[in-house]
């Protein structure tokens, strides 16, 4: 076996090494942090869609769908790694081929920008954004003519700062952390009569965020259309629970069948599964920023916690451990036979699936079996290039240590 190693040579190589990892699954640890059950489950169609809004999820599939270059996002079946698992199907909704935002977050900010300003040209929108978010206000303001300012806090990237401004916004960075831009941009936005175009709700904001939730949904509406197997289960990231409740809208609209609803978090800022946990709002301390940045959120948004706290059926928080690895094996064709480029945010459900699914009780508390098919929302691409760059190349070497 190692004179075979041998002879391969560069990629073909680690891509040897990575597979025989993989069919040994004992050389990775993948473990959760902590998994916590809702006590207060109780999965409520009508209250769901009340309180994101049906009528503006209906409307956001009319309208987003009409958008040029939109096509639903690959749904992709990981089928190497269901087998390992003994799964009988595991979807990954490949947002990195989100028009060419690459990330989810595409359908959200834009869509609130253009309901927000009703094709009324002298406004000018303004937002404070982790990256995403804001390119997406970008996007949707530059479609639009309009004028936009994006705070950025000190931890953003430079690769994603760019990525906005050739957008054509005027981005301003402020010191201090994700609050402390959104701080000065509400300041700046009141004194200068912008609209602020935000996916986190705070008392009396709760419309902006439910139009972005309902962009989300979309993705939900293609899936529902890619697939006639029925999902048995979803696991769905969560930064302030945005995402996470956009996607449980849709499923609560287009699905016949409820799946469980897994929400993973970076174990620094896991708001969800402690608001969860208690049964009430919980802020988060967060002593260490995740790798997995988007998802680096100390509180839960408002209009998401009134979907989460009941349709979750299972909460569990994760690492940053096996975050580049995954990097490289989703690259690497080692969950299924596309090569997938997935972002930090990416891999999060895999992760979490898989760590699930190899401790016996977990499995057995979510039922999981031949018969389970598992949907993975694979968020981002490579939104941050230069992140993604060192996280492959960190992935390969650690893959083929
Ligand atoms: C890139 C990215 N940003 C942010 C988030 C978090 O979204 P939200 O803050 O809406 O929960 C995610 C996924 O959860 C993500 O993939």
């Amino acid at each position: 076996m190692i004179k075979e190693a041998q002879l391969q040579t560069g990629k073909n190589k680690i891509l040897w090494i990575v597979s025989k990892k993989m069919s040994n699954s004992e050389d990775f640890e993948w473990r959760l942090s902590n998994f916590i059950s809702n006590k207060n489950y109780n999965f409520d169609r009508k209250k769901i869609l009340n309180a994101c809004g049906e009528n503006y999820i209906d409307d956001a599939f009319k309208v987003i769908s009409l958008w040029k270059n939109y096509k639903p996002t690959p749904l992709i079946k990981l089928d190497k790694l269901s087998n390992k698992l003994g799964l009988n199907n595991i979807f990954y909704k490949d947002e990195s081929k989100r028009f060419h935002l690459k990330s989810f977050k595409a359908l959200g900010g834009a869509y609130a920008v253009e309901k927000i300003t009703k094709g009324n040209k002298n406004i000018t929108v303004a937002t404070a954004t982790a990256g995403n978010h804001g390119r997406s206000v970008a996007w949707g303001s530059q479609r639009l003519g309009l004028k936009c300012k994006i705070f950025i806090s000190e931890y953003v990237s430079e690769a994603r700062a760019n990525a906005m401004r050739e957008l054509g916004a005027d981005v301003i960075r402020v010191k201090g952390n994700y609050e402390k831009s959104l701080e000065e941009c509400i300041t700046q936005a009141n004194k200068n009569g912008w609209e602020i175009i935000q996916d986190v709700a705070w008392e009396n904001y709760e419309n902006v965020p439910k139009l972005t939730m309902a962009g989300y949904s979309v993705m939900i509406k293609e899936i529902s259309n890619q697939t006639n197997q029925y999902i048995t289960h979803v696991f769905l990231q969560a930064g302030v629970g945005g995402m996470a409740a956009g996607a449980i809208a849709g499923i609560a609209k287009y699905f016949k069948r409820i799946p469980k609803i897994i929400v993973v978090e970076p174990e620094n800022a896991d708001c969800v599964l402690k608001s969860i946990q208690k049964g009430s709002l919980q802020k988060v301390n967060i002593k260490k920023e995740s790798i997995m940045g988007g998802m680096s959120c100390g509180e839960v948004s408002l209009v998401p916690w009134k979907v989460l706290r009941e349709s979750v059926d299972s909460c569990c928080s994760i690492s940053d451990d096996n975050v580049a690895k995954t990097v490289a094996m989703l690259k690497n064709k080692i969950f299924g036979d596309e090569k997938i480029t997935g972002g930090e945010c990416s891999t999060p459900g895999i992760i979490s699936l898989i760590a699930s699914s190899k401790n016996s009780e977990i499995r057995k508390k979510l039922e999981f079996d031949k018969n389970s098919n598992i949907l993975l929302m694979g968020c981002e691409g490579d939104a941050d290039e230069t992140l993604y760059n060192k996280l492959l190349s960190k992935g390969n070497i650690e893959l083929s240590i």
